[in-house]
């Protein structure tokens, strides 16, 4: 159990005898001595001490002393009021060491489906510092909206970025929507982010969810495209979607355009993000398509691949070699590893894995970032996935060898904006449960406790409020059974449809968390 309120837990604690009084109103800044210490190891390591004349904290480098004053800040502002000096607040005397348990450790936020103001998601990413999340994945383009600014493609905006209403379940609007994030913008949010030692991985999703690529260049799609039934159109064009779902007009992997487009629209996001990394999408990309079309089956045939999955793998590492040679690397969702045939420099992200294939992928080299549906998908109701589900995860599957830990990078929890259109109830959905992931990101597991975890977080929770951060209410944590059986239905049944319902229930089951 942890003597102080803290998120994540660190790594060590000793208290000492005494305690520091922060006078009432005082500025915390003024009783912090922070000082670059080479003999700290890591970027992110730090060691702080609480004295009764304040806070010190040395780290190797100014990542490690931000991490620090985190922490600084949480014991200040989660102190207790009563204190043997009235007009102030009591820290008790300690000593800390700390440093993460992984390097990576993200948060997701999807503005294609609802976007945000560039404000909050700035209160987003400002939340996320102060629980150590050090990457913001930034889910900018899908089917249901283009939001990247493009001088060189103007159609993903003036197309690409608009839908002519939106469906998602309750959420049911004729209104036109969209919008895309500026270039000043975005390097406005790279530059919020960067002070907050913070990388913002962009994501171009590829070859599927592009319905609003598709929408402004039709000329991407297949030979044999636009499945007009499949994909709930009646005309005969591509729209914006405004339904949620998976949609089989993907991005034609034969035509040679495609890369030209897909390379060229990276070389400007590469111009915008400076991230060493560009997360490629890649998953639920249905081969319908591929598989009727002349120009997929010749690439097919004169690469000698083995089928449409094989394409997939071809054409996620001929833009991953691409990244490459401008010194970047790729990341996917876990779909892209389905034929065996991927680069092992790509990095997978592990969101729906039924087959083990991100533990046989960490065994054979390759690194990997878990999102595990069941536990970190931030947009379900508390009822499916409560917060003692998210915090007890462990995210090293148990197939991956001991000695493949490290290839184990992190943790990232997303939230998907389908059903989240607004700002408090992104803010409901993310937190705690944003906290409880963080812990596991940065914590190790011997130092977690699920119990000790929900007391911090409430005495954490009204400084996250005051950042204009609202959590679920601390009843609402972790529902009983009977709780989660009918907040599943309603959720289901409220978004999707009754039978999707029982489908729903059955699926969380045959997870048993
Ligand atoms: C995903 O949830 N389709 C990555
Ligand atoms: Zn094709």
């Amino acid at each position: 159990m942890s003597n102080i309120n803290v998120i994540p837990v660190p790594l060590k604690t000793a208290m000492k005898v005494g305690e520091f009084i922060l006078p009432e109103s005082a500025s915390l800044v003024k009783f912090v001595k922070k000082k670059i210490d080479k003999s700290v190891e890591g970027d992110e390591a730090y060691r702080l001490e609480v004295t009764p004349e304040g806070i010190k904290i040395a780290a190797s480098c100014e990542r490690g002393l931000f991490m620090g004053w985190q922490t600084a800040k949480q014991l200040a502002m989660t102190a207790n009021g009563t204190t043997t000096s009235p007009g102030g607040v009591s820290l008790p005397c300690l000593e800390t060491e700390d440093r993460p348990r992984f390097a990576y450790r993200g948060f997701m936020i999807d503005s294609s489906r609802h976007m945000q103001a560039v404000d909050e998601l700035k209160t987003m990413i400002r939340a996320a510092a102060f629980f150590k999340f050090n990457v913001f994945h930034w889910h900018i383009c899908d089917d249901q909206g283009f939001r990247f600014e493009s001088g060189k493609y103007p159609l993903l905006n003036t197309v690409g970025s608009w839908r002519d209403g939106s469906h998602f379940g309750k959420i049911k609007s004729a209104e036109r929507y969209g919008g895309f994030y500026t270039k000043d913008e975005m390097r406005e949010i790279v530059d919020f982010c960067g002070r907050h030692y913070i990388d913002v991985i962009p994501e171009i999703e590829m070859p599927g969810h592009v319905s609003a690529v598709l929408a402004s260049y039709p000329e991407f799609l297949c030979a044999n495209g636009n499945n007009a039934a499949d994909n709930n159109i009646t005309s005969d064009k591509i729209d914006v979607k405004i339904l949620p779902g998976i949609f089989s007009d993907i991005l034609c992997a034969g035509k040679e355009g495609v890369y030209e487009f897909v390379c060229g629209l990276l070389d400007e996001v590469m111009e915008v993000f400076p991230s060493k990394y560009i997360h490629l999408g890649g998953d639920e990309a249905p081969k319908k398509n591929w598989r009727a079309c002349p120009n997929c089956q010749s690439r097919i045939k004169e690469n000698s691949l083995a089928d449409e999955e094989e394409l997939q793998a071809y054409f996620i590492n001929r833009v991953s070699g691409y990244l490459k040679s401008r010194g970047k690397t790729a990341l996917t969702w876990n779909e892209s590893l389905k034929s065996g045939k991927l680069d092992t420099e790509v990095i997978t992200q592990m969101w729906m894995d039924k087959e083990d294939l991100c533990a046989n992928r960490a065994n054979g080299g390759g690194n990997i970032i878990i999102s595990d549906f069941f536990a970190y998908y931030a947009d379900y109701p508390y009822a499916m996935t409560p917060l003692n589900k998210t915090y007890r995860h462990e995210p090293i599957p148990k197939k991956v060898k001991k000695e493949n830990h490290g290839n184990i990078l992190g943790v990232e929890t997303p939230i998907w904006t389908e059903y989240v259109d607004n700002f408090d109830k992104m803010a409901y959905q993310c937190y705690p449960r944003f906290a409880a992931a963080a812990e596991s990101a940065w914590s190790e597991p011997k130092n977690k406790n699920a119990d000790d975890f929900i007391k911090r977080m409430k005495k954490i929770t009204p400084i996250l409020k005051k950042t204009g951060v609202n959590p679920a209410l601390a009843g609402e944590w972790n529902p009983l059974p009977h709780q989660r059986a009918s907040g599943m239905i309603k959720f289901a049944a409220k978004n999707y449809s009754l039978d999707f319902a029982k489908e729903f229930i059955k699926m969380a089951k045959e997870n048993k968390k």
